[in-house]
């Protein structure tokens, strides 16, 4: 497996706040270091259609998932990235292989999968708060619990003050907030993500992301995050897994430690260090399967 090296530069290290207003905050006490396995892939392939209208949409597929990981898949488009993740959710079934969460086959729909897309599925003329209540109200949840943890999954998302709201008067990004909060109230084990920000625009795009970010940060949540988006996975994964065409199979494995960088020192001159523009062109060439450009006589960046 490639592992980036933490960005490390001393001279970056005594800056307090960055300039997109990103807060420091604390992790809850899991361990990052992961060792549990929550989810394990085995030799997965996903056929579609019958005999000579038969394709394979993905192939061979192997992967782990650990407690705690924020995990990003990328690669050609129809490679079958969103494929694998209905595996995980339950929405698709493997043609041949396993899929297990601890250990358990993945079978269909439960709660312990949270999905969210990149068109947020909310009930349109329902409030904010109704459609974040809507898991815990189909598990008969008490009214109180309800309450309780309707308002705290709405300041969690940024959204207090908008809980009778209707969806069709929310923006996006909002939609995508209500969306996220709907997902984790039912405290999933693991957050499944379909290009949830490809739809924004970029400033809401990176609001989006550092949320998302911060959340993983202080919940210990695992997250499993398809994009297409060279950036957006070294700004949030812990680790980046790339697809081939299709019939897909994982053709890269690669660690990241530049958004846990940013969490710990608060400091987004992270996103303009050597090593992230390192990491940048070996996913790219990754993922477009063209070889990266060579830039300096010693491949260390660009000469402009
Ligand atoms: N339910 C289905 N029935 C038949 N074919 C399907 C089904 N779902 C996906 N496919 C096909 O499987 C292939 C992989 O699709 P998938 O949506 O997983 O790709 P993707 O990598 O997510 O693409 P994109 O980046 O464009 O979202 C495509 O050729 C697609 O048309
Ligand atoms: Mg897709």
């Amino acid at each position: 497996m490639t592992r980036w090296p933490e960005y490390s530069s001393e001279s970056h290290q005594a800056a307090s706040k960055p300039p997109d207003g990103t807060q420091t905050v604390t992790r809850r006490e899991v361990p990052y270091e992961v060792t549990d396995e929550l989810i394990s892939v085995e030799e997965v392939s996903v056929v579609f259609g019958a005999k000579d209208k038969a394709f394979g949409a993905v192939k061979n597929v192997n992967l782990a998932i650990f407690a705690g990981e924020f995990v990003c898949l990328m690669g050609p488009s129809g490679c079958g990235k969103s494929t694998v993740l209905n595996v995980l959710a339950g929405f698709n079934h493997p043609s041949s292989g396993r899929v297990t969460l601890r250990g358990q086959p993945i079978s269909g729909i439960d709660r312990h999968r949270g999905v969210v897309f990149q068109k947020p599925a909310l009930f349109e003329w329902f409030s904010v708060a109704k459609n974040i209540a809507f898991g815990l109200k189909v598990m008969k949840r008490p009214k109180a619990e309800i309450k309780d943890k309707v308002a705290q999954y709405l300041q969690s998302v940024g959204l207090t003050g908008f809980a009778d709201h209707k969806v069709y008067e929310l923006s996006g990004g909002m939609r995508q907030r209500v969306a996220i909060a709907r997902s984790l109230i039912t405290e999933p084990e693991i957050l499944l993500m379909d290009e949830p920000f490809g739809a924004l625009d970029a400033l809401t795009r990176e609001q989006m992301q550092n949320l998302v970010r911060d959340i993983w940060w202080r919940t210990g949540k695992t997250i499993f995050f398809i994009t297409h988006d060279v950036d957006e996975a070294l700004k949030l994964g812990t680790r980046i897994l790339v697809m081939s065409p299709r019939p897909g199979t994982i053709i890269d494995n690669i660690e990241s430690g530049f958004s846990r960088s940013l969490l710990e020192r608060a400091d987004d001159r992270v996103w303009f260090s050597e090593d992230f523009y390192r990491a940048r062109r070996h996913l790219l060439s990754m993922v477009t399967g063209k070889p990266a450009p060579q830039c300096g006589p010693e491949d260390e960046g660009p000469t402009f």
